[in-house]
């Protein structure tokens, strides 16, 4: 990384002048930050006390024996409080955002994981809260939206482009430009302008760094390798970036959706509709229509729809050292479904998408070799959207049945 924040020609801080004086403010707190041992004492102890760390690295010997191919391990950031790995991020910059002296967060979320992470934080550091989030998001992940409000949280739906998590960004953006005087912007992924890829990425390593330690007192080894998910890139980042230049072969998985179309996915990688561009305050591929504007696009899970990604992922790829894949909606409901009747684990759709690559890949591999799957959360927020794919009409009559007699 160069000091302008580049990660080979990805990253960089294409902001709107009004912004700069803030973004060089965040930059010198976060700077002073992670060179005071207090602060890293601080964070530490709040993943501890508060978040539940370390998650635990867990075998999997049933899937292990089905696949019949390397063995299966699982890194569980769904037993987070909060149920997924946005907790990491949300105590580090909750913390910095305190340090500055500022009194109210705002953030963009689109699964929700990241909205109610902000929104616990917030309560626990005394913050004003506000969240911006796709309608459509709202409607598909209505229980984090009900918790964000009770946590005292104000959500903004919103209802631009195709009201999912690349517009919530914008707005959240759009808010920063005339409120960054007291508000810090708690970005919830990689990607952005300096410092936030660099810092969420690296509030998020505490995973990776787990594993090293798991590793080595599980099995006495590394993982041959590492498959994470990629919507912004904030897990993959986590779980990768300590295994970086080592033996250990690292797969993101993105969106494949349900079909190759603009529209239809979320891949930025092998993909030609993603190309080189500047927007939301930096630069990455994005995927974008013919005249270059960003384009729409869809995901069975609302935390893999982002239309761009982290730069350190796009430079991590380009260097090939990580390899990109996707798994399609059928394919995640699938390793879903896998994955509750072998291990008795619910994962979030978003983490589906790496188990649904990692199972793909572990029925090829030798039963010496040991494959570890990031579950960045966990699946209670997603029933409405499984029951849907699973067609279960037993919950649906139940929903009906419970909001006809006005309970
Ligand atoms: C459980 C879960 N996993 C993964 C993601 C994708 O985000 P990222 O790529 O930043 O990890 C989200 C985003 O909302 C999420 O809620």
């Amino acid at each position: 990384m160069s000091d302008q924040g580049y990660f080979g020609q990805y990253g960089g801080s294409f902001i709107p002048e009004i912004l700069y004086s803030s973004q060089q403010e965040l930059l010198k707190h976060y700077r002073e930050a992670m060179a005071d041992p207090s602060f890293i004492a601080k964070v530490k102890q709040e993943m501890q006390q508060y978040s539940g760390r370390p998650t635990p690295l867990t075998f999997c010997a049933n899937l292990t024996e089905q696949m019949g191919g390397a063995q299966i391990y699982l890194k569980r950031e769904d037993l987070n409080h909060s149920g997924a790995h946005k907790m990491n991020n949300v105590i580090g910059q909750g913390l910095l955002t305190k340090r500055m002296g500022k009194k109210r967060v705002i953030a963009e979320t689109g699964a929700g994981q990241h909205g109610v992470a902000t929104a616990l934080i917030s309560a626990r550091l005394g913050l004003e809260c506000t969240i911006y989030m796709g309608a459509h998001d709202i409607e598909r992940q209505y229980p984090n939206v009900f918790w964000m409000k009770q946590l005292g949280a104000t959500v903004i739906p919103v209802t631009t482009g195709s009201q999912t998590l690349t517009d919530a960004l914008d707005e959240a953006l759009r808010d920063w430009t005339s409120s960054y005087e007291d508000t810090h912007y708690l970005i919830g992924t990689s990607c952005g302008c300096e410092p936030f890829p660099e810092m969420v990425a690296g509030f998020q390593s505490v995973i990776g760094e787990e594993v090293k330690e798991q590793a080595m007192a599980q099995f006495g080894a590394m993982p041959d390798k590492i498959y994470a998910c990629v919507g912004g890139g904030s897990n993959a980042c986590g779980i990768m970036l300590p295994f970086v230049g080592t033996e250990t072969e690292l797969i993101g998985i993105e969106a494949g959706g349900r079909g190759d179309g603009i529209g239809e996915h979320a891949m930025r990688f092998n993909n030609d509709q993603a190309k080189f561009g500047i927007s939301q305050g930096y630069a990455t591929k994005f995927i974008q229509d013919d005249q270059g504007q960003l384009a729409p696009t869809h995901s069975i899970s609302a935390g893999l729809d982002y239309v761009g990604v982290s730069p350190i992922l796009a430079d991590l790829a380009d260097r090939g050292l990580v390899r990109m894949t996707s798994a399609n909606d059928e394919e995640v409901i699938a390793a879903l479904k896998t994955m509750i009747r072998a291990e008795g684990i619910i994962p979030a759709l978003e983490s589906s998408h790496a188990i649904a690559g990692g199972l793909r890949e572990a029925a090829e591999l030798d039963s010496s070799q040991r494959i570890v799957i990031n579950i960045s959360g966990r699946g209670d927020k997603d029933i409405f959207t499984i029951a849907k794919a699973l067609d279960d009409q037993p919950f649906n009559d139940f929903l009906r049945s419970y909001l006809a007699q006005g309970k």
